[in-house]
C-alpha cells in the first residue's frame, strides 16, 4: 500500500567514529538529494549523534540513536535518555534490536516502557521484533512476533500508535548473507500489521512496518515491492554511502 512513505533505515551498530561518521554524510547526501518520497534514516552510535544530526541538517536524512533508556533520569549506569538524545536534535530511537536484547539483556517489559516514552519525549520509536531460527522451525515464529508487539505497544495510547514503526528482522537473516524469502517477509510482516491492528484498525494501516536481515542494493527492490513492506532496516550495506544509496534508490 503506497499510501504510507516507504522508508530506509540504516543501522550502523558500533561502527563508525565521528571522522568516518562525517565522511559517510559527506557520500550520501548528494546521492539521496533526489529521493522524493522516500524517508531516510541513520542509527548511529552515541558519540557520532551530535556530528551526523550537525551534517545531516536540512537533508532528508533523520537521525536515530540505537538504544535509549525508558527513564527520565537515574542511576543507570551507561544509559542515555530521551531528554539527552532530543537536546542534540536527534529524531528516533531504535529500540529492542536483536542484539540488544540478546547481548544485554534489554526485554519486552523494558520495551513496554521505551515506546511510549520515546513518544512521550518526541522521539520516534521504531520497535525491532522478530523470531530466531530455532523458534522458526519449531514453528513458534507467530507466537514470538505476538508476544513482542503485543507488549512492545501495549502502553502507546492509541492516538499514536500509527507514529510507531516495526521493524521485522528475523534473527537468522541478520548478517548471515541469507536473506528472507518473499514469501516470508510478507507473510510474517503482514501477521505483524495484523496484530498492530488488534489494538487499532486504522493505525494498523498507517504503521510502517519494515524488513531487515540481510538487505542489499540487489535484493531490495523485490523485498520492496511486496504489498505489507513498508521499507528496510539495513545492517551491513548502510556502512558505504553508494550501497546504502542504493537501497533508497529501490524504494522510489
Ligand atoms: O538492524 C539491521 C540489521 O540487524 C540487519 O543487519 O547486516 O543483516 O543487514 P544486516
Amino acid at each position: 500500500d503506497r499510501t504510507r512513505t516507504p522508508f530506509i533505515a540504516g543501522n550502523w551498530k558500533m561502527h563508525k567514529t565521528i571522522a568516518e561518521a562525517e565522511a559517510f554524510v559527506a557520500g550520501l547526501l548528494p546521492r539521496v538529494a533526489d529521493a522524493d518520497g522516500v524517508e531516510v534514516s541513520l542509527c548511529v552510535p552515541f558519540t557520532a549523534l551530535q556530528a551526523v544530526v550537525d551534517s545531516t541538517r536540512g537533508s532528508r536524512v533523520e537521525v536515530y540513536a540505537q538504544n535509549m533508556h525508558e527513564a527520565p533520569e537515574g542511576a543507570f549506569t551507561g544509559e542515555v535518555s530521551a531528554a539527552m538524545l532530543t537536546e542534540l536534535d536527534v529524531h528516533g530511537a531504535l529500540l529492542g534490536h536483536s542484539e540488544r536484547r540478546q547481548f544485554f539483556g534489554e526485554n519486552d517489559r523494558a520495551l513496554q516502557q521505551k515506546v511510549p516514552a520515546a513518544l512521550a519525549a518526541g522521539l520516534k520509536p521504531m520497535l525491532c521484533v522478530g523470531e530466531t531460527e530455532e523458534e522458526r522451525e519449531a514453528g513458534d515464529t507467530e507466537r514470538k512476533l505476538r508476544h513482542q508487539v503485543q507488549e512492545g505497544l501495549e502502553k502507546v495510547p492509541l492516538e499514536r500508535l500509527a507514529e510507531v514503526t516495526i521493524a521485522y528482522e528475523p534473527i537468522w537473516a541478520i548478517g548471515t548473507g541469507r536473506v528472507a524469502t518473499p514469501d516470508q517477509a510478507q507473510e510474517a510482516i503482514a501477521f505483524v500489521r495484523a496484530l498492530v491492528a488488534g489494538f487499532d484498525k486504522e493505525a494498523s494501516e498507517q504503521v510502517r512496518v519494515l524488513y531487515g536481515g540481510s538487505v542489499k542494493a540487489d535484493n531490495a527492490a523485490e523485498l520492496l515491492a511486496l504489498p505489507d513492506v513498508d521499507g528496510a532496516l539495513v545492517g551491513g550495506a548502510s556502512l558505504d554511502p553508494a550501497s546504502f544509496a542504493a537501497i533508497v534508490d529501490a524504494a522510489r
